[in-house]
């Protein structure tokens, strides 16, 4: 199947803090990767320990083997790190510089790049004008320009409609990187084009395969974004 990210008993605790991750196994996969959970279970710390940043950035601790194969790059959910001022072409010709594509040529692939992304029309805009949808899409791009091959996103549907939140997903699912690994609580959105499912729980990772072929979920799933409760089936971990 081709495993992107491998964590293997991950232990990992923010400065001064508990263990927030303890022992987690989890190898994610091509495709699409969604991890859900309760709010303050860890799915940001696993992004975070996946795009190498958690101990960089936050200090902390951190045990265990993590294996990432290819370059990562985390989409967080806030986007401070966008320079605001600049256009979306101006951003997206500074991602393509960044990843080593020559100046002359970084203008051309940043056109081609929005056209593929559909956000064409908003080049010239600056980022700090954008919608919050705009800006999500603005940051996938980037993130493609700086040559992400295992892209890592930190709840991409949060202030979407449901139009937009389809529309990201469907981004999501088309885009040319080997893994995308997203956590998400509109979850449901994912279900259908996730390769694997995680959940999220009492510092563990529990992997549930297809949980949509239950019955008894599926019928949960239509209108639910906790229906990953029903597959923990009230066991505390793996
Ligand atoms: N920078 C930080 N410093 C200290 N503790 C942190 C930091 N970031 C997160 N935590 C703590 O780590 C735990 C896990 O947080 P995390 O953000 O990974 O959860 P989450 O599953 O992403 O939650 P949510 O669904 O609300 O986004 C929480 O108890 C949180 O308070
Ligand atoms: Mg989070």
């Amino acid at each position: 199947m081709g495993s992107t990210v491998v964590l293997q008993d991950v232990w990992y605790r923010y400065p001064g803090g508990d263990w927030i991750l303890r022992g987690v196994n989890a190898e994610f996969i091509k495709g699409i990767n969604l991890i859900v959970g309760s709010t303050g279970s860890g799915k940001t710390t696993i992004l975070r320990i996946a795009a190498g940043t958690a101990v960089r950035i936050h200090g902390g601790e951190l045990r265990g083997s993590v294996e990432v194969g290819g370059k990562s790059v985390l989409i967080p959910q806030d986007f401070d790190y966008f320079i605001l001022n600049l256009t979306v072409e101006e951003e997206l010709m500074y991602s393509l510089e960044s990843s080593g594509v020559p100046v002359g040529v970084a203008r051309r692939e940043a056109k081609v790049l929005a056209e593929n992304l559909g956000i064409s029309h908003l080049l010239d805009k600056r980022v700090s004008t954008l919608s919050t949808g705009e800006r999500q899409r603005v940051a996938i791009a980037s993130a493609l320009a700086l040559g992400a091959e295992i892209l890592l996103i930190d709840e991409p549907l949060a202030y979407q409609d449901p139009i937009g939140a389809r529309s990201i997903v469907e981004l999501l699912s088309r885009i040319d990187v080997d893994s995308v690994i997203v956590a998400e609580h509109k979850a449901h959105y994912f279900l259908e084009t996730a390769s694997r499912v995680y959940i999220t729980n009492h510092g563990k990772v529990v992997q549930v395969n297809a949980p949509w072929v239950s019955l008894e979920v599926s019928s949960w799933v239509e209108e639910k974004d906790d229906w990953w409760l029903k597959c923990l089936g009230g066991s505390s971990g793996m």
